[in-house]
């Protein structure tokens, strides 16, 4: 068997913190397809270049089906009742994850979020920056605007209360966090699965009709019930996870990148019809998803000349494969008015992000009404000194000072 060549996880460099760790680049350039070894001794595959990158997501001879979801841990076994994900459809194959998916698809579509949720959107938008108008001249725009804005979102979108936030917040940061003991992390993720059991009993009692989780106990009710109660949960556990940690993490991050690129920001502020295009480059430059994505290989097979072996974890290093010198010209320099065809930043294929067009919507509202309404914008501290999250799940600024 060949040697690894790489144990995982690689981090980021802290001088260099926009960029992909530099193993990744590095070695992407020599093959397509890197052995990796997992901190639990096993060993795997690293894919670093963006076609292979794609064919990994796409390929229905890979799985899903990887527990304890992230990769740096390199576990793979199937999910069994005991994992508080087997019912959360991001780790389902065909077709039983296109069952759950399907449920909820109607609520995401780009109509659907720019009639419901885009008036929403623009109100706590413009709440917030009141709100900061009104506050200290130097204030930490993840707690001001970054944390609190996906909350509300996804809160609104499933009906959650808001009140809840600092709770489901603390236990997803929790679980996502590659940094702490697997007990904190699963005993974050049973915080989750517990307190959307006590909201779904709650939301039953009362007969609470608000929002996505309110449809979906109907869905588990009487004969025609398509869903059980734990597939209700697990649904619920995943919305709550993958909707608030992601965006908050994309909206810091952007924000910081923003005030580093002067150039950029002034001649984005001065054309807003570039936001669209603007925020695919922001996705492809940043793709916070800092240790990738993994897939378990059904059967042997090939991908980028590498042989892989049935029950063998691929993981998608999209950092790397996003900067890919072959598919994006002058990769590691951010260009707001780049033109691309697509980026893996939301993942690829049938588990391609369903929030995106939300995460959007977010980001197309927050940056450019920020940058409007406070020009004068700038970091309060230097970029060296900003405190990255080198260890989560999802990169990003765990505190962004700024000065108004
Ligand atoms: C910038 C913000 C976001 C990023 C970077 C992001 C990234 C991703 C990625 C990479 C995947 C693919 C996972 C895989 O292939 O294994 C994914 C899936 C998913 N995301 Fe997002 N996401 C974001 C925001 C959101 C939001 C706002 C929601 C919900 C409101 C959401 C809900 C989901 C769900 C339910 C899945 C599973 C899809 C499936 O397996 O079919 N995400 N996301």
């Amino acid at each position: 068997m060949t040697e690894p060549l790489v144990d995982q996880p690689v981090t980021r460099d802290p001088a260099n913190p926009l960029a992909p760790p530099v193993e990744f680049t590095q070695l992407r350039e020599e093959q397509p397809l890197l052995k990796v070894r997992f901190p639990n001794g096993s060993t795997g595959w690293l894919a670093t270049r963006f076609e292979e990158g794609s064919q990994v997501f796409n390929d229905p001879r890979m799985s899903a089906r990887r527990w304890r979801h992230d990769t740096p841990e390199g576990e793979v076994a199937e999910a069994g009742e005991d994992s508080p994900f087997d019912v959360g459809f991001v780790f389902m194959d065909e077709p039983e994850h296109g069952v759950y998916r399907r449920l909820l698809t109607r609520h995401f579509t780009p109509k659907a979020v720019q009639n419901k949720l885009q008036p929403y959107l623009d109100r706590i938008v413009d709440e917030h920056l009141d709100a900061i108008a009104a506050g200290p001249e130097t204030f930490d725009f993840i707690e001001a605007m970054a944390l609190p804005i996906p909350c509300l979102v996804i809160c609104e979108l499933l009906g959650v209360p808001y009140a809840d936030r600092d709770g489901f917040h603390h236990a997803t940061e929790a679980m996502m966090d590659m940094g702490r003991s697997r007990e904190e992390r699963d005993r974050g993720a049973h915080w989750l699965i517990d307190y959307i059991t006590q909201l779904v009993a709650e939301k039953r009692r009362t007969g609470d009709t608000d929002g996505i989780l309110a449809e979906l106990i109907n869905k588990a009710e009487g004969e025609d019930a398509v869903l059980t109660d734990r597939q209700l949960i697990g649904l619920g556990v995943l919305l709550l996870f993958a909707g608030h940690d992601t965006t908050a993490a994309m909206m810091g991050l952007s924000t910081l990148t923003l005030l580093t690129h002067d150039e950029q920001r002034h001649s984005l502020m001065g054309a807003p019809e570039k936001i669209g295009g603007a925020i695919e480059e922001l996705m492809r430059f940043l793709t916070i998803v800092q240790f990738g994505l993994g897939r378990v290989a059904k059967e042997d097979l090939e991908i980028g000349g590498a042989r892989i072996k049935k029950g063998e974890l691929v993981v998608v290093a999209m950092n790397a494969a996003n900067r890919d010198p072959r598919v994006f010209q002058d990769p590691d320099a951010l260009d707001l008015d780049r033109k691309m065809t697509r980026h893996i930043g939301f993942g690829y294929g049938v588990h391609a992000c369903l929030g995106q067009n939300v995460a959007r919507a977010e980001l197309r509202t927050v940056l450019p009404k920020l940058f409007a309404r406070f020009p004068d914008l700038r970091l309060a501290t230097p970029l060296e000194e900003v405190p990255m999250d080198f260890t989560g799940t999802n990169y990003g600024v765990r505190k962004l000072m700024v000065t108004r």
